[in-house]
């Protein structure tokens, strides 16, 4: 019974068709499915740290508004993935809240940029204009996914993650425009970034989960084709603001048609997600449990009223 299902489920994916949540679905798809929207929602909503951070020391009040929409954009794209996840979770007994708590309690991992310092206004800047650039990189290649409410919602936060591209450009044109003291934090903050842009996109093997994945057409690109793609886009306009890129063997390999770069220190950063180890990964993990706590009254609110409505 089961193979006859899959045999017609594979061919639903060769024709492009979406899979919905309630349609039939191997177990491995829901699976990695939930593994990959789970992390991106999370890491939706452990990304407006860094830049909240930021908020009430914004240099005008034209900056901070447009930070306060970015962080509030991330958030939401965390709640619309949630729910996305949430209906993969049901059949296998876990709740929203379940999903919640695994970021608390540390059982699910989030994107290695947001374990990361924002020190100075700079960082700001390079996480909208190159984290969020990277996130651009990655999520459109998903717009195509064979999950139809995966896709749909990534039709939307791509929408709103180039306005975050923009935000970040912006503040970076202005600090390289402005005095010699604002170009060198900028050049800073490049440095400070470049290892972990470049850990962004994942290691350059193609793993069983990532295959499998390109399989059910969850994703078409590999990690190193994103990467490369973030490089060709990025290096010319970094390059073009006066930035010098801190990796001394950076080059374009004509015959090969590839960036050619030192690779990021693998085992490092990967610990570091995996342990939540970085410098601002137990800080920004407490801050999500006092509001996981501190807010659940009105979780509970809602679930009344609905129950209510409902009588
Ligand atoms: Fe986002
Ligand atoms: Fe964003």
């Amino acid at each position: 019974m089961d193979q006859s299902r899959f045999k017609q489920f594979m061919e639903r994916i060769e024709r492009g068709e979406k899979i919905e949540a309630n349609d039939w679905m191997p177990d491995d798809y829901r699976r990695l499915l939930l593994r990959l929207i789970h992390m991106h929602a999370v890491s939706e909503i452990m990304g407006a740290y860094p830049e909240k951070e930021w908020v009430p020391k914004a240099p005008s009040l034209r900056r901070k508004l447009s930070l306060m929409a970015k962080v509030q954009d991330e958030i939401g794209h965390g709640q619309l993935l949630l729910r996305v996840a949430e209906d993969l979770a049901a059949p296998l007994g876990r709740g929203r809240d379940d999903l919640m708590e695994d970021v608390i309690v540390g059982r699910v991992k989030f994107h290695n940029v947001f374990h990361m310092e924002a020190p100075s206004w700079a960082d700001a800047g390079i996480i909208g204009w190159l984290v969020d650039g990277a996130a651009i990189m990655t999520q459109t290649a998903l717009l195509d996914c064979s999950y139809g409410p995966y896709a749909r919602v990534l039709k939307r936060i791509c929408a709103e993650e180039s306005f975050h591209m923009q935000h970040g450009e912006s503040i970076i044109l202005a600090l390289a425009e402005g005095t010699e003291a604002q170009r060198q934090m900028l050049q800073e903050a490049l440095n400070r970034w470049w290892e972990a842009l470049l850990f962004f996109f994942g290691p350059p093997e193609v793993t069983e989960s990532a295959r499998k994945m390109m399989e059910y057409r969850i994703r078409y690109r590999t990690n190193e084709e994103l990467r490369q793609k973030f490089l060709t886009r990025y290096i010319p306009r970094i390059q073009s603001v006066g930035l010098t890129i801190p990796d001394s063997r950076l080059r374009f390999d004509e015959a090969q048609q590839r960036w050619m770069y030192t690779e990021p220190d693998w085992e490092r950063l990967g610990r570091m997600v995996r342990e939540n180890s970085g410098p601002k990964s137990q800080e920004r993990i407490a801050f999500r449990r006092r509001a996981h706590t501190d807010q659940a009254w009105v979780r509970e609110a809602l679930i009344r009223a609905r129950a209510q409505a409902a009588v």
